[in-house]
């Protein structure tokens, strides 16, 4: 293995100032060569008599991005960061950070502890280690506060969000910023060494940040504990379940409380419990599936390049429509929205024009942002108008023979090479891709709604889907800024078909008894972001009842779905009715729970001979909805539906709100053991007698032979 820092001895027009070089991509983490070399280049640098600085030098396409997350998980090896940015410090000759692209984790307290920061306008700087379930383990913690004040320090290390280095101009981080395209790193280099020139020219050669005091008087200590506490009690409520954000501010706090080796050492001890955590192993395992699920399994040999997509169609200018419209407009692609009549196209544009709005009322979008992604989106009701759109998503009614016939005309229209996407939530994507005569260009794009809120994107091959258009979905879907994972045709894909075992565990136990506030909080309590009958009463119940209608090969069991289709037929829909499982306020939409409700599931349950308990625990009810999705995704993985069990995790964790903390449904039965859940799986089936509790064979095999379902 080549040595990813190199020491340069002499750089033009100044020989008395070394640069280290690091290059380690894709974002020259710091590997434990990284380390190791940055220390050895020091000493090497400092033996030298003529070498007066250093500065560090990153090739690629970014300063460092943090540590090396690969190596969490194995055997620390010597040096550690922290010993190497005290190597830093203690440099006897100044250290010059040469900043651009991510500067991030322990990246960025590399560049802190440096004694002076040079930047690129438009670097990032952040300490994203709580999104990793850790808390800064270098000094973070410490010296951005020292530096930057202790506000700044809460807010950027409890969000994890980074921040551009022009936006941050007055807290002296940046010791020199300079306008310059962050390509053009030649520039960043000759300006770092003329700053370093001026540095030693002019004698100011020591500026540390430890050495800065962090003495508040009593006054601004008191604000900054109450400030501390805030960020608690607001994080309780954000982050809650997590440890790392609460332990972050703890550590903050020490800054002003403790003396610096003190908080120093208390920073560490943080981070190390940190990183043995389950939450920190499930949130890294997270970060790779992200990663890995934009890699289709295709050997790169016959990988093929993605077509270029330029303009799109959308047929349907519904919600989900306009939503599925907004993502390409976002994503700086022209889209024709295609409706059945003027009126309804009028209607849909106006949705898209208010949910635009709605954003840049919020501040989230900027008006002239609005602007261009409004002058992308245009309409028709011809079909003739679709003929030179390189892509096509319909979002059509969720009917066979409406989608086979919109298929069909579009394969007219279209030319030869444009894909035909279908955004079906349920629909067997190869029957659609019959009604074509390109069948291999028709791949399924299902959308989350709201479609432009939801990061997830399934990209569905059907059995006839040939690998260059699916690498141009799963191409166009990281486009648009979603987690794209590819899938296979089955009813429901991947995640909807897992949902409808957690959903048929939910409904079995209204009938045995709960009510729909026990499962709801029950799972909540649990992690989930919402219960599962307050999500349904939101979407409407009625769509799981049409789907289930729909579907020939659906269970003959009375009890399937039993309360959500019952209350469909008496009318409740959820919160469109203002009843569903629960009441909702007429004017103000406020959740409630409602007698009616149960009682007539009480009723209904009585009619089919299901006799209701009391003694119904939380924790029965948790882990019959996750063992249910549990188990439903170890058939879908041994189906080959899914391609990896953190591909599945990564659709959990992306459109169904499952707690990041725990990594998604497959890391999860990991990390309890799958042993544990095989058996729990078979008193499941025991205690219910019915033919759901199967345990899938795949679990079974793992057990046997002692894996993981993400191994
Ligand atoms: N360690 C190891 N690999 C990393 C990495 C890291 N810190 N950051 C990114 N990578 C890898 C990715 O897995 C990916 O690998 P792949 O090509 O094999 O899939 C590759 O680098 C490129 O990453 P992206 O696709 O994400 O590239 P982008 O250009 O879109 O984004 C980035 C670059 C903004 C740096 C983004 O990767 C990122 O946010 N990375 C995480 C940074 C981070 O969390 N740093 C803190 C680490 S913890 C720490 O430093 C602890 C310290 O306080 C002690």
């Amino acid at each position: 293995m080549t040595n990813p820092v190199l020491l340069i001895p002499t750089t033009p027009h100044a020989d008395n100032i070394t640069i280290i070089n690091i290059d380690n991509p894709p974002v020259n983490a710091l590997s434990h060569a990284v380390r190791q070399g940055v220390v050895d280049a020091i000493t090497q640098a400092e033996q030298n008599e003529s070498i007066e600085a250093i500065v560090i030098y990153c090739q690629g396409k970014t300063f460092i991005a943090g540590a090396d997350i690969k190596e969490f998980g194995k055997t620390p090896k010597e040096p550690h960061l922290p010993d190497v940015l005290q190597r830093i410090n203690q440099c006897k000759k100044p250290i010059i950070a040469a900043l651009f692209g991510s500067v991030l984790g322990g990246g960025f307290e590399l560049a802190l502890a440096c004694h002076y920061r040079v930047a690129v306008k438009g670097t990032k700087i952040g300490l994203p280690e709580v999104n990793l379930g850790l808390i800064p383990g270098a000094g973070g913690t410490q010296l951005l506060p020292r530096i930057a004040g202790v506000e700044l320090a809460l807010t950027m290390i409890t969000s994890g969000k980074p921040q551009k280095v022009d936006q941050l101009d007055e807290y002296g981080i940046i010791d020199l910023l300079i306008s310059a395209d962050s390509s053009n790193k030649d520039h960043l280099l000759h300006e770092t060494i003329t700053f370093t020139k001026e540095l030693l020219e002019q004698n100011q050669t020591s500026k540390i940040i430890t050495q800065q005091p962090m003495t508040l008087n009593s006054e601004k200590k008191q604000a900054a504990l109450a400030l501390c506490q805030q960020f608690r009690d607001k994080l309780a409520k954000k982050s809650r379940g997590q440890q790392a954000p609460q332990s972050a501010v703890n550590s903050i706090e020490n800054s002003f409380t403790l003396p610096l080796n003190e908080a120093m050492a208390k920073e560490r001890e943080y981070f190390l419990e940190c990183r043995g955590s389950a939450q920190s192993r499930a949130m890294r395992h997270a970060f790779f599936a992200e990663k890995t699920a934009s890699k289709l399994m295709i050997s790169s040999e016959t990988k093929p390049t993605p077509t270029d997509i330029k303009s799109v169609a959308v047929i349907g200018a519904g919600t989900m429509g306009g939503g599925i419209a907004m993502c390409f407009a976002n994503a700086g692609i022209n889209v024709t929205l295609l409706e059945m009549s003027e009126s309804n196209l009028a209607k849909g544009i106006n949705a898209i024009a208010k949910r635009y709005q709605q954003a840049q009322t919020r501040g989230i979008i900027s008006k002239e942002k609005v602007n261009q992604c409004m002058a992308l989106i245009t309409g028709t009701c011809e079909y003739q108008d679709l003929a030179q759109v390189d892509l096509v998503v319909e979002a059509a009614f969720e009917t066979m023979e409406v989608k086979q016939q919109i298929f069909s005309q579009l394969d007219n229209v279209c030319k030869p090479d444009a894909i035909l996407a279908s955004n079906t939530s349920y629909l067997d994507i190869d029957e659609i891709a019959k009604a074509t005569t390109r069948p291999e260009k028709v791949v399924g794009m299902h959308f989350f709604s709201p479609a432009n809120i939801m990061k997830l994107l399934e990209v569905v091959a059907t059995k006839y889907t040939d690998a260059q258009t699916l690498t141009t979905a799963m191409t166009l879907g990281k486009k648009m800024g979603k987690i794209s994972v590819a899938v296979k045709v089955c009813y429901g894909f991947v995640g909807n078909r897992m949902y409808a075992c957690y959903g048929r565990e939910a409904n079995m136990l209204l009938l045995e008894g709960a009510t729909p506030q026990q499962v709801d909080n029950a799972m909540v309590q649990w992690g989930m972001a919402m219960g599962p009958l307050a999500v349904n009463d939101m979407s409407g119940i009625d769509i799981g009842y049409k789907a289930r209608q729909a579907n020939t090969d659906r269970s003959d069991d009375p009890c399937y779905f039993a309360p959500a289709d019952m209350l469909v037929e008496a009318g409740r829909l959820g919160q469109k009715t203002h009843a569903g499982f629960y009441q909702y306020d007429e004017k103000t939409n406020k959740r409630s729970p409602d007698d009616t409700a149960v009682n007539l599931i009480r009723t209904h349950a009585a009619k089919l001979g299901i006799k209701q308990r009391s003694d119904i625990s939380d924790e029965e009810v948790q882990q019959r909805l996750i063992f249910a999705l549990i188990n439903e995704g170890a058939y879908i993985l041994e189906q080959g539906i899914a391609s990896r069990a953190s591909d599945i995790d990564a659709i959990w964790l992306n459109g169904y709100g499952f707690p990041r903390y725990l990594g998604g449904p497959m890391c999860y039965a990991d990390e309890i053991g799958l042993e544990t859940v095989v058996t729990t799986i078979k008193k499941f089936q025991q205690q219910a007698g019915n033919t759901y509790w199967q345990v899938a064979p795949l679990l079974e095999k793992l057990v046997a032979e002692g894996e993981k379902l993400t191994s």
